[in-house]
C-alpha cells in the first residue's frame, strides 16, 4: 500500500462562465478541483492550506474514516474551520471500499466550487469483478450560479427566505452546448469503436437531484458510492446530491458525437428549479469531423425524463443490489424512527418585514424529529465530546418521533413547529443499527438524499406513504441490499437503513441538498469508544484547528 501526498491550496481564481467572468474559491486554481486516484488499501496525506478569505474544511465524501473521525471535515462536527491563513492536515487510510467517491468543501456553499472526483482503484494485485474498461473519466455534474454563492446563501439565511436557483448546471465544470458563451468549452469525452469505457458519475450539486444519460447508449450500472453492484442496465441513471454512480458504457453506435447530459428531477411540488439541460459530448474517434468550413452534423440528442418523473427515479432506486451475499446486522440493538423534512419557523411580529420573507411572513426550517440542528461554534462537537467539554451539545435526540400523525397526509404545520437545537444520538461501540427515515409533507414532501458521515450503511427497503413497522418488514431485503452513504427517502415515503456502528466518534447525518442542511435538516450520532485501541478513536493531529 501507497501513501499518496497532496498539496491543497483554497485560493481565490478568476472563472469565466456564461459569458462573464467571477472570483470563485479554488483548489490549486482548479475548476473541479484535482482527481485524487488511489488503491483500497493506501493512505492519503492532504496538506490544506487556506489562502482564500473564508473559513474552509474538505470532506472527504463517503470515506469511512475508520478512527479518523478527526479528518472528516465537517465544519464544528468534527474539527474548527481552517482560518484564512491557516492549514490543516487531513490523513487517512482507505480500508475496503473500491470505487468512486469525491471530496467537496464543508462550510456554509463553498463546495460550489470547491469538489472533485476521489478514486479507489482495486486493492494491489487484484481487478475489478467486472470487463477491465479501456479508460475511466469521472463526470462531476455541478451547479452554477452568477452570483458568489456564499452571498446567494447569506442572503438567504438573513431574509428566512428560499435561495435564488442556480443559474447553469455543469459536466466537469462547464455548462454545455445549451448554454450562452459556453458551447466553445463543452467538454468532450473520446471513445474508439467497440470499446466500453468506464463512467464515474458523480453528483457534486449543491440542491439538486438530476437526470443523466447518453443519447442511443445503454448504461451498465456496476457500482455506486465505492461498493460494488449486481449490474443492471438501464438508460437513465438518477443521483442525488452526494451519490456516485459507476457505468459501463460500450461504444457500439455508428460513428458520430452523441450528447452526454443531466438536468434536474425535482420532486417538490411547485417548487422553484433550474430547468436548463447540461452536456458533454460523448465522440467516437472515428465521427466525421464536426466543424470545418462552417459545416456541422449537431450531435445526436437524447432523451431525458420530465423533471417530476418519480416512477423512473423510483424504478431505478429500487433496481439496486450489492454484488453478492452480504451479511446485514439481524438482531438489532437501536430500533430507531427519525422523521426527515421541512418546515416553518414562526416570527415575532416585529422581525417579520426583513427577517420572515418565508411563506406567510415565516422562515423557513427543517428537522429530524422535530429537531432543527444548529452547529455549535466555540468548539467542533468531536473534540467537545473526548475531551468532555461541557455546554456544547446535549444527548438527548429523541430515538421516536415525539408526536405521531400521519406524516405523508396533509397536515397542519402546526402539529410539527421545528425546535433549535444540538442534540446527539448515543450509540455504543459495536450496536447494531436500524433506522427508518420517514419523509413528511410539512410545507412540501420532496425526496431528501440522506448522507450519513463515518459509514456505510445497507439500504434494506423503500417505500411510499407512512411506514407500517408491521406490515412493511415484508419488503425488507436481508440477502443482497446496497451499501451506501447516501440514501434517497422518496417524496412522501420512507427508506430502512441498517449499519453496525463500528467506527467510533461523531459523525452528522444530513440532507445533502445543501439549503435544507443549512434550514437544519440533520443530527449526529455520537459513537462510543469501545475496549482498547482498536475500538477507540485516534488522538488527534498536532495541527488540529481550534476555534
Ligand atoms: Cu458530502 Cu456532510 O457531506
Amino acid at each position: 500500500a501507497k501513501v499518496h501526498h497532496h498539496d491543497f491550496v483554497v485560493q481565490e481564481t478568476k472563472i469565466k462562465r456564461l459569458c462573464m467572468a467571477h472570483n470563485r474559491i479554488t483548489v490549486n486554481g482548479m475548476f473541479p478541483g484535482p482527481t485524487l486516484e488511489v488503491r483500497n488499501g493506501d493512505t492519503l496525506v492532504v496538506n490544506v492550506m487556506n489562502r482564500g478569505q473564508y473559513n474552509v474544511t474538505i470532506h472527504w465524501h463517503g470515506i469511512r474514516q475508520l478512527r479518523t473521525g478527526w479528518a472528516d471535515g465537517p465544519e464544528f462536527v468534527t474539527q474548527c474551520p481552517i482560518r484564512p491563513g491557516g492549514s490543516y492536515t487531513y490523513r487517512f487510510t482507505i480500508q475496503g471500499q473500491e470505487g468512486t467517491l469525491w471530496w467537496h468543501a464543508h462550510s456554509s456553499w463553498l463546495r460550489a466550487t470547491v469538489y472533485g472526483a476521489l478514486i479507489i482503484h482495486p486493492q494491489e494485485g487484484s481487478h475489478y469483478p467486472f470487463i477491465k474498461p479501456k479508460r475511466d473519466a469521472p463526470i462531476l455534474l455541478g451547479e452554477w450560479w452568477n452570483s458568489n454563492p456564499i452571498h446567494v446563501l447569506r442572503e438567504a439565511t438573513r431574509t428566512g427566505a428560499a435561495p435564488n436557483v442556480s443559474d447553469a448546471y455543469t459536466i466537469n465544470g462547464q455548462p454545455g452546448d445549451l448554454y450562452n458563451c459556453s458551447s466553445k468549452d463543452t467538454v468532450i469525452i473520446p471513445v474508439d469503436s467497440g470499446e466500453t469505457n468506464l463512467l464515474r458519475v458523480i453528483n457534486a450539486a449543491l440542491n439538486q437531484e438530476l437526470f443523466f444519460t447518453i443519447a442511443n447508449h445503454k448504461m451498465t450500472v456496476v457500482g455506486a458510492d465505492a461498493s460494488y453492484l449486481k449490474p443492471f442496465t438501464t438508460s437513465v441513471i438518477v443521483l442525488g446530491p452526494g451519490q456516485t454512480t459507476d457505468v459501463l458504457i460500450t461504444a457500439d453506435q455508428p460513428p458520430a458525437r452523441y450528447y452526454i447530459a443531466a438536468r434536474a428531477y425535482n420532486s417538490a411540488q411547485g417548487a422553484p428549479f433550474d430547468n436548463t439541460t447540461t452536456t458533454a459530448i460523448l465522440e467516437y474517434k472515428s465521427a466525421p469531423c464536426p466543424a470545418k468550413k462552417g459545416f456541422s452534423i449537431p450531435p445526436v440528442s437524447p432523451s431525458l425524463p420530465a423533471y417530476n418523473d418519480t416512477n423512473t427515479a423510483t424504478t431505478f432506486a429500487t433496481s439496486f443490489r450489492s454484488r453478492t451475499k452480504v451479511e446485514v446486522p439481524t438482531d438489532i440493538d437501536e430500533n430507531l424512527f427519525f422523521t426527515v423534512g421541512l418546515g416553518l419557523f414562526n416570527c415575532p411580529p416585529k422581525a417579520r418585514a426583513r427577517n420572515c420573507q418565508g411563506p406567510n411572513g415565516t422562515r423557513f426550517g427543517a428537522s429530524m424529529n422535530n429537531e432543527s440542528f444548529v452547529l455549535p461554534s466555540n468548539f467542533s462537537l468531536l473534540q467537545a465530546s473526548q475531551q468532555g467539554i461541557p455546554g456544547v451539545f446535549t444527548t438527548d435526540f429523541p430515538a421516536v418521533p415525539p408526536v405521531q400523525f400521519n406524516y405523508t397526509g396533509n397536515v397542519s404545520r402546526t402539529l410539527w413547529q421545528p425546535v433549535k437545537g444540538t442534540k446527539l444520538y448515543k450509540l455504543k461501540y459495536g450496536s447494531r443499527v436500524q433506522l427508518v427515515l420517514q419523509g413528511t409533507s410539512i410545507f412540501t414532501a420532496e425526496n431528501h438524499p440522506i448522507h450519513l458521515h463515518g459509514y456505510d450503511f445497507y439500504i434494506i427497503a423503500q417505500g411510499f406513504g407512512n411506514f407500517n413497522s408491521k406490515t412493511d418488514t415484508s419488503k425488507f431485503n436481508l440477502v443482497d441490499p446496497p451499501l451506501r452513504n447516501t440514501v434517497g427517502v422518496p417524496v412522501n415515503g420512507w427508506a430502512v437503513i441498517r449499519f453496525i456502528a463500528d467506527n467510533p466518534g461523531v459523525w452528522l447525518m444530513h440532507c445533502h441538498l445543501d439549503v435544507h442542511l443549512n434550514w437544519g435538516l440533520a443530527m449526529a450520532f455520537l459513537v462510543e469508544n469501545g475496549v482498547g485501541e482498536l475500538q477507540s478513536i485516534e488522538p488527534p493531529p498536532a495541527d488540529y484547528p481550534i476555534c
